[in-house]
């Protein structure tokens, strides 16, 4: 009853912004991410009948907080459907998700967490499966069971049953890298989950960015599957800022910018403006993402590197999906 898996980030380029459903993560709109190799977490987890309560460790040193609590609600999902209710499980997790990068490291982390569960208690779940029980761990998470350029169906029924993440393309279908800019190691002052819920509950905006995503779906995969460089990443930063809009119509207002993220932005734009062609997405967080490709990349690192506020550039190609070690 123990098993060790691999789980890489994802970064949206059509991002999951809403649920209609808290307790089960349903999102009131489809998201498509791909999948990033410089970015993983990797879990062992080892049910034990002699166990009185879970134990969970990340990099090495014990959990007791709040994340410990998720953690062991989580397996809870595992147990009740194994069967094996009160049977305990330790699990240590490695993060190779630097916080400061600004990747929700619980994308990798509950991939990661919920295959290596259904791998030691032996359910043999099909892909499908796995990331459905991995989407009630954390929204985005669904995605990372799958390498290369990932969908996640929103499915329509309350139990959601049809909500789940598919693979659209595979690792080596395209190679374009993505570059992490981190800005600041703080912590974020809205996470996710509230900053969501505010806008969901408030945002005079929130119709028109729930609109335009049907569109911005069908072009971005079409694009994807031409690998069109260009296509995708005008979609991709045109889908952020409408996703970052959306905060500034809820109340009360918020915003994941600092000022060194529209320095960056600008960087990515004047990287146009030469001819370079350079994308940017920001989840809900203050950190910049460049998509590029390849052939430019030491152009738009030098650039990057020199921007003002700029502490750490980290750079990832396409990654695989979960695997099992
Ligand atoms: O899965 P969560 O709760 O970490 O939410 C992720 C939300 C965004 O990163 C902003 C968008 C996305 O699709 O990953």
């Amino acid at each position: 009853m123990r098993a060790t898996a691999k789980a890489h980030t994802n970064i949206a380029l059509i991002k999951y912004w809403g649920k209609r459903n808290e307790e089960l993560i349903l999102p009131t709109n489809s998201s498509l991410s791909v999948t990033l190799d410089g970015f993983y977490t990797e879990t062992t987890v080892h049910f034990k009948e002699d166990l009185k309560r879970d134990i969970f460790t990340l990099n090495k040193e014990e959990i007791t907080n709040i994340a410990y609590d998720r953690v062991t609600n989580y397996l809870d999902l595992f147990r009740n459907y194994a069967n094996k209710q009160g049977v305990f499980a330790e699990v240590h997790s490695i993060n190779k998700v630097p916080t400061a990068a600004g990747f929700a490291s619980s994308a990798s982390g509950f991939a990661a967490l919920a295959a290596a569960s259904a791998k030691a208690l032996q359910l043999h779940l099909t892909d499908e499966e796995l990331s459905r029980f991995t989407r009630q761990g954390s929204g985005s998470a669904c995605r990372s069971i799958y390498g290369g350029f990932v969908e996640w169906e929103k499915g329509q029924r309350d139990d959601g049953m049809d909500s789940f993440a598919i693979q659209i393309a595979p690792q080596d279908h395209w190679d374009i890298r993505v570059a992490a800019v981190v800005l600041t190691a703080k912590e974020k002052d809205v996470s996710s989950r509230i900053g969501m819920k505010r806008t969901v509950d408030t945002s005079v905006f929130y119709d028109g960015w729930l609109e335009s995503l049907p569109k911005d779906l069908q072009e971005i995969k079409e694009g994807i599957m031409a690998c069109d460089f260009e296509k995708v990443g005008a979609i991709a930063e045109a889908n952020c800022l409408k996703m970052h809009a959306t905060t500034l119509g809820a109340y009360p207002p918020f915003t994941y910018w600092q000022d060194t993220t529209m320095t960056v932005m600008q960087t990515v734009q004047q990287l146009r403006k030469n001819n370079i062609p350079a994308y940017f997405t920001i989840d809900a967080g203050p950190n910049v993402k460049v998509l590029y490709l390849p052939e430019d990349e030491q152009r738009v690192l030098d650039k990057l590197q020199n921007t003002e506020g700029v502490s750490e550039v980290i750079v990832s190609k396409v990654g695989n999906g979960i695997s099992y070690v």
